[in-house]
């Protein structure tokens, strides 16, 4: 028969512990939460070995009485929950459990003077019992340091990453935690090095561009946006700033950090179609409403929320998002980065110039992008003198190159890259990249003003055979399909007939139009709006139908191309998140030559 029994505070703590500081940095966040909590106008972090060594937060908060630290030390003893109202708790912490957990898994020092106390006072506790105390010697506030975390449970330091790694998160847990309180001034030292320090009272805008990424002041659009009690602000930036993982997304909820599903769902979505599968958007973004309309208590860590209507929230951000990124017109960001401008101007002069300027395109690039680039320039230095090239630029001469921002086409460079001179400075297209977004906006426009959009009907209609899952998909997507031009209906289980497809897609592969799309629903069917599935079409047959590289184009249907992406919203971006266009200001150009 077994025997229950009540277990000893020190086991329950310690479970606890497993939730609540699964590794240093869990701990640190919790630290750092309850100095922030304090109400600190400073609070200094100091690692050791990535936080297995040594975490010690440091803050200039209320501080706690003696009394008040022996009940901190205590499970569920709060002083956050002062109407026992955990629906509108509006401190970071609000469980109790974080500094009795700690101090049952690691060796725990705690100091503190409250303001106006002739002194403070210090307990020592070493995983779950008490040590050491006695009085402290310390300014007001509040110091607590974390040493030998896990070092008697071998269990949970097996699951330990390297000092690296840990180090790693314990910086992203400051840098967040920094962004979400831009008055509270933040410093961070690793093993003795100075790593992180912002100043409090910043704005906003200047925390995040400090932390985040410089660029994104420039590369980003502001997000400020109100529906009701409910607020979305921050900046996201273009899509052509992308990075390969999704580390760099900074999401809050009512002030607190969190890495919730439903928002990185919702930043993904936004971006759907404007970002290739594995690139992701840069991003800071504050979400604020209604204490009540989110549930801050699922997560032992609070960093999952779940909202009373998760719908309205996903759709706030992903038009919020769109209708600011469509704000930023063709922006494409690609502005040459001072600091390449800067390598160049220090290469000998004798140098073979091409890579230098190659990356002077290439800030925001991918590195197969930035070879691209060089390419591209080294490209054009062959082609100009090339005969045919000669001959379209002669065409092209007497158009003057102001007033189009674009500039004028003034050739063809590896019958991929449009070269047009704007007033300000030489533009290069990417001739399949930029003919690709504009189809994909001229589908999406026209199925967005409702209108049938333009329609070939195929004199022999196609049959398609996919799966019986697939077909499904298909067909119950195949009236908002119907609404682009491509007309579909079922054909038996496993079959598809196509009766017309969109007329900026005719005479191409329907078949491999059709099995592309029953992926795309396969893939994210589910899980997305209507509305991003369809751009996730869109995007799929805006592929299928644009100019490949590798076409020679006419002077007329260069201009055109570069007319149409004045007019069009978010065309400086591919649907993959790479720039559709780069421009070469002319006054850099005068630097490379020498005559700045
Ligand atoms: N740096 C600090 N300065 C002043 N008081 C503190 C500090 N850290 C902790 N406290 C006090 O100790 C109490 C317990 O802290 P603890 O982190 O365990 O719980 P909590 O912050 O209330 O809730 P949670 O478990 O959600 O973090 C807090 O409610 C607070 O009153
Ligand atoms: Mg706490």
């Amino acid at each position: 028969m077994s025997v229950i029994r009540r277990l000893p505070e020190t086991l329950v703590n310690r479970i606890a512990a497993g939730e609540v500081v699964e590794r240093p940095a869990a701990a640190l966040k919790e630290l750092v939460e309850n100095a922030i909590d304090a109400g600190s106008i400073t609070i200094a972090v100091r690692l050791g070995e990535g936080g297995l060594g040594l975490i010690e937060v440091t803050d200039d908060g209320c501080g706690m009485t003696r009394e008040d630290m022996a009940l901190a030390l205590e499970r569920h003893a709060t002083s956050k929950l002062p109407d026992e109202a955990i629906e509108l708790v509006a401190t970071l912490g609000f469980r109790g459990e974080a500094l009795p957990s700690i101090a049952s898994v690691a060796r725990f020092t705690m100091e503190s003077r409250v303001r106006g106390a002739d002194g403070g006072w210090q307990v020592v506790v070493d995983h779950g019992q008490q040590v050491a105390d006695g009085p402290a010697a310390l300014p007001p506030g509040t110091r607590i340091r974390v040493e030998d975390l896990f070092g008697k449970i071998p269990a949970r330091r097996k699951f330990l990453r390297s000092p690296r790694s840990e180090y790693a998160a314990c910086l992203d847990v400051v840098r967040r935690l920094a962004m979400a309180r831009p008055e509270v001034g933040f410093t961070l030292e690793h093993d003795g090095r100075r790593v992180l320090a912002v100043q409090g009272g910043q704005s906003l805008a200047a925390r995040v561009a400090q932390l985040v990424a410089r660029e994104l002041a420039e590369d980003g659009v502001a997000i400020e946006l109100e529906r009701g009690p409910v607020r979305l602000t921050g900046v996201a930036g273009l899509p052509t700033f992308n990075r390969g993982v999704a580390d760099h997304q900074y999401l809050f909820v009512n002030g607190r950090p969190v890495k919730d599903r439903l928002l990185v769902g919702a930043v993904r979505g936004a971006y759907a179609d404007m970002l290739a599968r594995d690139r992701h958007a840069v991003l800071a973004l504050f979400l604020d409403l209604p204490p009540e309309e989110v549930d801050v208590n699922v997560h032992p860590a609070k960093t999952e929320v779940r909202f009373r209507d998760p719908a309205f929230v996903r759709g706030f951000i992903v038009s919020g998002l769109r209708h600011a990124l469509e704000g930023a017109g063709q922006r494409s960001a690609q502005a040459p980065a001072g600091p390449a401008m800067a390598n160049w101007q220090a290469e000998p002069i004798s140098r073979e110039p091409a890579p230098a300027l190659g990356s002077l395109f290439t800030r925001n690039y991918a590195p197969t992008a930035v070879r691209d680039a060089g390419q591209a320039w080294r490209g054009y230095e062959a082609s100009v003198l090339a005969p045919a090239a000669k001959a379209e630029m002669a065409d092209a001469a007497p158009e003057p190159a102001v007033s189009h921002p674009l500039g004028v086409a003034r050739g063809q460079v590896a019958n991929t890259y449009i070269v047009a001179e704007a007033e300000d400075g030489l533009v290069i297209v990417d001739q399949h990249a930029a003919h690709e977004r504009l189809v994909l906006e001229r589908l999406k426009a026209a199925g967005a003003q409702g209108a049938m959009a333009a329609s070939q009907a195929l004199l022999i209609p196609e049959v398609v055979e996919l799966d019986e899952p697939d077909c499904d998909r298909v067909a119950e997507a195949a009236p908002q399909l119907a609404a682009h031009g491509l007309a579909l209906e079922r054909f038996g289980p496993d079959a598809m007939l196509i009766r017309a497809v969109p007329a900026a897609l005719a005479g191409g592969d329907v078949q491999a139009l059709v099995r592309d799309i029953a992926d795309d629903l396969a893939q994210n069917g589910a899980a997305l709006l209507l509305e991003e599935r369809l751009d996730h079409v869109l995007a799929t047959m805006a592929c299928h139908g644009s100019v490949r590289a590798g076409r020679p184009l006419s002077v007329a249907e260069m201009n055109a191309l570069l007319r149409e992406m004045e007019r069009t919203p978010r065309s400086g971006q591919c649907n993959h998140g790479r720039p559709t266009w780069v421009k070469l200001a002319l006054e850099d150009v005068e630097k490379l030559f020498g005559r700045r």
